[in-house]
């Protein structure tokens, strides 16, 4: 249980940062609900963990900025005392072929899922360097393991945040911080709402489970890697993804 607990969860208005949001808040962990542009949607997550006896707070921050992380770190810090639990889930797609990828949309995507992840840990690790503890999760994908056309940019985002764990995890270790990574599949989201009907059911032929995920079920493997009971686990890439990539 996470109870006196504070965990921060970037992009958590929608989809499986709410559902991550909401399993935390459930396991007894104050949640600071982070979004970038969706704030009446994230004050309706605050409300609906209220609402079942949780605590959280909503916080407008672009993961993207550097300085406004410090901000968003500063004033939890301040305000908590603490952050235990970082779960860097905000992402976003800017899909192409290689040849007509726009330098913008690579920057885009680089900046906010790789960058931004990098910015949180960075501040959050010099807290959890102090206080001894602490779990970062990070929101991955199996496309930054097995690579998929059309998605240069988001592959090689989340292959670098793959890196990214690892090193930090055998930086941290024996600080008693852990640092792994949820490599979600197909997960039923506005993210893969944009699919259209024909890729949608190629890519489920390819799913031995044989459907899409739903939030909760990548809400959970984050709920247990921010648990106690997961204190001797580090540097690993949990796939949630039904089988897809082995
Ligand atoms: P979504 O598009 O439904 O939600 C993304 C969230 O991130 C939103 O709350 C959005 O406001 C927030 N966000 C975007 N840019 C931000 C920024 N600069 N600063 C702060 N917040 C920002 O996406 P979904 O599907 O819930 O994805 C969540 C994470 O899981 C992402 O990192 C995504 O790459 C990853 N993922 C999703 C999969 C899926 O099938 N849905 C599969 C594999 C990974």
């Amino acid at each position: 249980m996470l109870e006196g607990k504070t965990a921060l969860v970037t992009g958590a208005s929608r989809g499986i940062g709410r559902a991550i949001a909401l399993e935390l808040a459930e396991k007894g962990a104050y949640v600071i609900v982070n979004y970038n542009g969706s704030g009446e949607a994230a004050r309706e997550v605050v409300r609906t963990i209220e609402a079942s006896g949780g605590q959280a707070e909503a916080y407008q921050c672009n993961v993207a900025d550097y300085a406004a992380c410090e901000r968003l770190i500063g004033d939890v810090m301040a305000s908590q005392g603490s952050i235990d639990i970082l779960v860097n889930n905000a992402g976003i797609t800017r899909d192409n072929l290689l040849m007509r990828m726009s330098e913008e949309d690579f920057d885009a995507v680089v900046s906010t899922n790789l960058k931004g992840a990098f910015h949180t840990m960075r501040l959050v690790s010099r807290h959890m360097l102090k206080q001894k503890r602490g779990r970062i999760i990070n929101m991955a994908s199996v496309v930054g393991v097995a690579g998929n056309a059309g998605q240069v940019n988001y592959a090689a985002s989340k292959a670098g945040v793959i890196g990214m764990t690892k090193s930090a995890a055998k930086e941290l270790a024996s600080r008693g911080i852990t640092v792994n990574a949820v490599a979600p599949g197909f997960i039923e989201t506005d993210m893969t709402g944009k699919l259209s009907e024909k890729v949608r059911e190629q890519a489920a032929a390819q799913i031995p489970m044989g459907g899409f995920g739903r939030p909760e079920d990548v809400a959970k493997a984050v709920g247990f890697l921010a648990s106690d009971e997961a204190g001797y686990i580090t540097g690993q890439v949990l796939h949630v993804d039904g089988g897809m990539v082995m």
